[in-house]
């Protein structure tokens, strides 16, 4: 029996950790700590909300007392830490929420731990979930290793490489039995649609035009979320205490590429004449500080935990776009309020 903290469990890839933990150990309790900002959507969990082993909790990790409160009342023994402020553009309009929430709050929920598990921490866990972007940015070849210095270019990148340190300093520091991992851009059901891959499944479904910021030449790695949250899976539960493990998809895409495949995946799928969807592309202007390249080396948590991708990109892609297609009443409910707003304000003038 484990009691077990998932925060940001309501965002995207907090959401699929949940569902895998619920449905998958019926022995541990999962509290879902959220917030519930523009990002966090109870739908996502519709599915597993009744379990008897599953309970929504409500609240912020930047409330100390709130926070320190759950640890004792719920006995908890492990936090998997995945609530932040996750888009590098709303970073760059708002970096102190970035700091708030991604940096002091990750020391909130440290803090909490410290003070809860005293010098008892043997079979206690601190699992914080990090990004590749905190590596900085790549020229046209090498690969982000474990060992790769930090570098971070963005307000959030710059705010989850410190969280990072914070986790590392408390485990040096208090003992605190922490483990990290750094993944590279995941993609998926239920992704909130300003992050390129859902902002233009959801174009193309309205003909609208598909935003390309700069020359389109940037490169991600790209990684289906059911992959990543079985990766958190095996390293929360096979991981190093004190370690860091890079996860990631062996899968690089220029934007341009991508967003051309998906116009044909989606030409298919909508009955649309070749070609029809990849007349929706625009080239607006770039975003500042843009990293140019993003690439993982993955092969420790292959070797060490036996880790691997499970489907291709076309296959990820492919499920994606046909989740969206018969979730309509999702996006359309994510979609309308505030998100109107934050779309005119940044792509204003493209
Ligand atoms: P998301 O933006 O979809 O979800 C974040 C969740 O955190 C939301 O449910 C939100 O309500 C919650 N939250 C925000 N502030 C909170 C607060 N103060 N208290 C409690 N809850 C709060 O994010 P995501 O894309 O699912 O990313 C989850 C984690 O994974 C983040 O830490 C992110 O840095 C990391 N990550 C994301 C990616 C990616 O491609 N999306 C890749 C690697 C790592
Ligand atoms: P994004 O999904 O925001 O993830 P991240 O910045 O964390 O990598 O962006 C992925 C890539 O797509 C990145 O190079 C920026 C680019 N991009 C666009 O070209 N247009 C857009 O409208 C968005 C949101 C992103």
């Amino acid at each position: 029996m484990k009691s077990i903290i998932i925060t940001g469990g309501a965002g995207f890839i907090g959401s699929h950790v949940v569902r895998r933990f619920v449905k998958n150990y019926p022995n541990y309790k999962i509290y879902n700590l959220d917030k519930l900002t523009y990002a966090g959507n109870l739908e996502n969990l519709r599915d597993i909300e009744a379990s008897p082993n599953y309970e929504f909790v409500h609240g912020d990790i930047l409330d100390v007392d709130f926070v320190e409160k759950l640890f004792a009342e719920k006995k908890i023994d492990s936090v998997i830490h995945l609530a932040a402020e996750s888009h590098v553009d709303r970073s760059i309009s708002n970096p102190l929420e970035f700091v708030m929430t991604n940096i002091v709050g990750t020391v909130t929920l440290l803090n909490a731990a410290k003070k809860e598990w005293g010098s008892n921490m043997g079979d206690k866990r601190f699992y914080h979930v990090s990004t590749d972007e905190v590596y900085g940015a790549l020229g046209a070849t090498g690969l982000f290793t474990e060992e790769t210095s930090y570098d971070p270019h963005s307000p959030y990148s710059a705010s989850k490489a410190s969280s990072d340190h914070f986790v590392r300093a408390y485990h040096d520091t208090y003992g605190i039995p922490v483990v990290i991992s750094n993944c590279s851009n995941n993609y998926g059901s239920h992704h909130f649609p300003e992050k390129l891959i859902p902002l233009c499944i959801h174009n193309i479904q309205n003909n609208k035009p598909l935003p390309i910021y700069g020359d389109g030449k940037y490169t991600r790695d790209w990684l289906f979320v059911e992959d990543h949250a079985r990766a958190i899976d095996d390293v929360f539960h096979k991981g190093k205490l004190g370690d860091t493990y890079n996860i990631g998809g062996f899968n690089e895409w220029q934007n341009i590429d991508l967003v051309n495949l998906l116009c044909d995946i989606m030409d298919k799928k909508l009955d649309r004449e070749p070609g029809t969807n990849r007349k929706l592309i625009t080239f607006v202007k770039d975003r500042p500080g843009h990293d140019l390249r993003y690439a993982i080396d993955a092969s420790k948590i292959e070797k060490d935990l036996g880790w691997r991708p499970s489907v291709t990109f076309e296959q990820g892609l492919e499920k994606t776009v046909d989740w969206y297609l018969e979730n309509k009443g999702w996006l359309e409910n994510v979609t309308s309020g505030h998100y109107q707003t934050y779309y005119k304000n940044q792509y204003q003038g493209s």
